[in-house]
């Protein structure tokens, strides 16, 4: 079958006006291809400067992580037939969020500074184990999906976070976070649970899901930072701006069955920090301006009590012992 791939190319030695550019390859490959078996082809057969990363081609290294038709895919699990567009082309460019070296190739340094960031290894204390600390299955079961990360970076690539502040951990890292938090082996859960709960930790996270859709191993790395707030909130972390932004939120709803944004506000900067609350009065006139004002007097919906039991119940499975 014909394929045209359109790969946004970058060489860092070109003058800088020529440095990227946009180029378009006519190939002709088996109809079960991969959109990486495709830039293979190019590369051995019509372009040698093309550069790209590829390794195991059996979607299991992480190497070959790259954007195919503006998201972050392996490409070497990505069928050409699929990827293919209406007009026959399939876009390919390098992974967001990292510098690139040279057309498809990233730099991976910010990707493994985060992770290392979260301090992932075991860390028991008191006397070691004589022999080998064996977990059991029941135990270790429900890591099986985290564990299943093959560092490949799609999810950093994508993350809508990271593009605006590079500070955040990101996905890859607080998965990789949640996986030693919920490890039975590990004893520093609570300093853990501080060090994740910092600016630039699981709270900056706007639950965009675009890592849980481009991850390629379903590790859902948005769903383990949720569990990483449950759990920091659990433990006592509860004065980040986030976790008292999430409290009133449940709070509200609870209450009245609907969101109380004046009283989310308040909640969640104080009531005596004049600083933020006055920071936020801009935005407070433009929603006056475009009439989309919340009102100033709160009222419960009609079957609240609906809403209540819910929450009782949920409450009450909160408390019930684990395992
Ligand atoms: S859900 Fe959170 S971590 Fe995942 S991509 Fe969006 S902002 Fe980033
Ligand atoms: S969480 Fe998924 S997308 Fe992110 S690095 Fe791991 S395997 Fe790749
Ligand atoms: S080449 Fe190893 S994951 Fe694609």
């Amino acid at each position: 079958m014909q394929v045209t791939l359109r790969v946004k190319r970058f060489d860092p030695e070109a003058p800088e006006e020529r440095r990227a550019w946009v180029q378009e390859y006519r190939v002709e490959v088996p109809e079960d291809s991969t959109v990486l078996d495709s830039l293979i082809h190019v590369r051995e057969y019509v372009d040698e400067t093309l550069s790209l990363r590829c390794s195991c081609r059996g979607a299991i290294c992480g190497s070959c992580a790259m954007r195919v038709n503006g998201h972050a895919t392996l490409a070497c699990k990505s069928k050409v037939q699929r990827m293919l567009g209406k007009d026959g082309v399939i876009n390919v460019e390098a992974m967001g969020n990292q510098p690139v070296i040279k057309d498809l190739v990233v730099d991976m340094q910010l990707f493994w500074d985060k992770v290392r960031a979260v301090q992932p290894w075991l860390q028991p204390q008191g006397t070691e184990p004589e022999a080998e600390y064996v977990a059991s299955n029941e135990a270790m079961q429900h890591l099986v999906g985290v564990m299943g990360c093959i560092m490949c970076g799609a999810c950093v690539s994508d993350c809508t976070v990271m593009e605006m502040d590079k500070n955040f951990l990101g996905p890859a890292a607080l998965a990789k976070a949640y996986r030693f938090v919920a490890d039975p082996r590990d004893d520093a859960v609570k300093q853990r649970l501080g060090l994740y709960n910092q600016h630039g930790g699981v709270w900056d996270c706007t639950r965009c899901f675009e890592c849980v859709q481009v991850c390629p191993k379903g590790v859902a790395p948005m769903d383990r930072i949720m569990a990483l707030r449950d759990q920091a909130i659990q433990q006592g972390f509860t004065g980040s701006y986030g976790a008292r932004h999430a409290q009133a939120f449940e709070r509200s709803v609870e209450h009245s069955g609907t969101l109380n944004e004046m009283a989310l506000v308040v909640s969640t900067y104080g009531i005596f920090n004049l600083p933020k609350l006055l920071g936020l009065l801009p935005v407070g006139l433009r929603a006056v301006y475009k009439r989309k004002m919340p009102p100033l007097i709160h009222r419960a919906i009609p079957n609240v009590k609906s809403v209540r039991r819910i929450f009782k119940k949920v409450h009450a499975l909160e408390q019930r012992p684990k395992g």
